[in-house]
């Protein structure tokens, strides 16, 4: 019998629980010709902007031992040329589409979920809340108070399912979370990048442009599988689970910590039809191992 691999975020029911990771996909055209977009489960696009951003300066990325960072700096063309750039390509696959907006204010997060909630082919919005805010300097999710205002203020604003992306780079992550899922949201996803930086001993100047970056990779992969798990233990709503996911084995540790779904950053560059690969590798081990549906799976974990 073939396993069923549907899985539902909040409203949203996926055709099986693997998406591609914002920043590191485009918004799927990129991609279109080298492996089926309507295999995957749901594509989250680069995250947009109210306004048009130029990103950091270059160098942008390094490759570190089993990882990379990379300081991109939301370089994006903002939401309307999104929407009229990228709505068409994506309105002819059939996968679901999750937006990730980000922004410096509440109110510009407010102002870019109430633009999004009239286009149809947007299914959900992943809030990268792992922005500084321009008030307080600090990044929204470093502190409960402030994931919660920005979650709870786009919640009154749209219909569609909302997906609070977390910052692992705090304490205490399920406390974020919980504010998260207080504030409204259908679900949590994480991790984002750690932020890390490298140096270059010759010159004795930063890689990076930006001197700091975001880690991503194998390097961090055990460390965001304990932040999945302290997360699904303290919180109700599904847990969107990334980092360092290379292949189906990677992907089937976070679901049976308790991820409800995955999503594939960093293998997207290094194996392109990674996201198929972990669909085909997740049916399989179903298969073998007589496992019905994602519920018999998801938070399995004996301990
Ligand atoms: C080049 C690059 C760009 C990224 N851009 C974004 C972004 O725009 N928004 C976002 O929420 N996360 C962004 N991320 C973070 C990823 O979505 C993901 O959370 C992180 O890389 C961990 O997963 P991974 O180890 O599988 O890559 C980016 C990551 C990389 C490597």
């Amino acid at each position: 019998m073939k396993p069923d691999l549907k899985v539902k975020i909040g409203r949203l029911e996926l055709k099986n629980p693997v998406m591609v990771a914002s920043g590191t996909f485009g918004s799927g055209e990129e991609y279109k010709d080298l492996l089926d977009l309507n295999k995957i489960g749901a594509i989250v696009t680069k995250s947009i902007t109210l306004k048009a951003r130029k990103g950091n300066p270059p160098p942008r990325i390094v490759e570190t031992p089993s990882g990379m960072l990379n300081s991109i700096g939301l370089q994006n063309d903002g939401v309307e040329a999104f929407i009229k750039e990228k709505i068409p390509f994506l309105k002819t696959i059939r996968s679901a589409v999750i937006v990730s907006i980000a922004a410096h204010s509440v109110n510009d997060y407010v102002k870019l979920a109430e633009r999004l909630d009239d286009i149809k082919r947007v299914d959900a919005l992943e809030i990268n809340i792992s922005c500084p805010n321009v008030k307080g300097g600090l990044e929204f999710s470093r502190e409960p108070v402030s994931a919660f205002e920005v979650v709870n203020a786009v919640r009154r604003k749209t219909k569609k399912t909302v997906i609070a992306k977390l910052s692992p780079n705090v304490t205490d992550i399920a406390t974020i979370a919980a504010a998260a899922e207080d504030a409204g949201a259908d679900a949590v996803s994480l991790v984002n990048t750690f932020t890390g930086m490298a140096v270059d001993i010759d010159t004795k100047r930063p890689v990076l442009g930006n001197i700091v970056g975001g880690l991503s990779g194998p390097a961090i992969k055990p460390i965001a599988l304990r932040m999945v798990w302290e997360v699904f233990k303290k919180v109700r709503i599904p847990v969107i689970g990334m980092g360092g996911i290379m292949d189906s084995d990677d992907a089937l540790e976070f679901i049976i910590a308790g991820a409800s779904a995955v999503e594939i950053g960093t293998a997207n560059f290094v194996n392109p039809k990674a996201a198929v690969e972990v669909i085909d590798g997740i049916e399989r081990y179903m298969r073998q191992g007589r496992i019905k549906n994602m519920k018999e799976l998801i938070g399995c974990l004996k301990v």
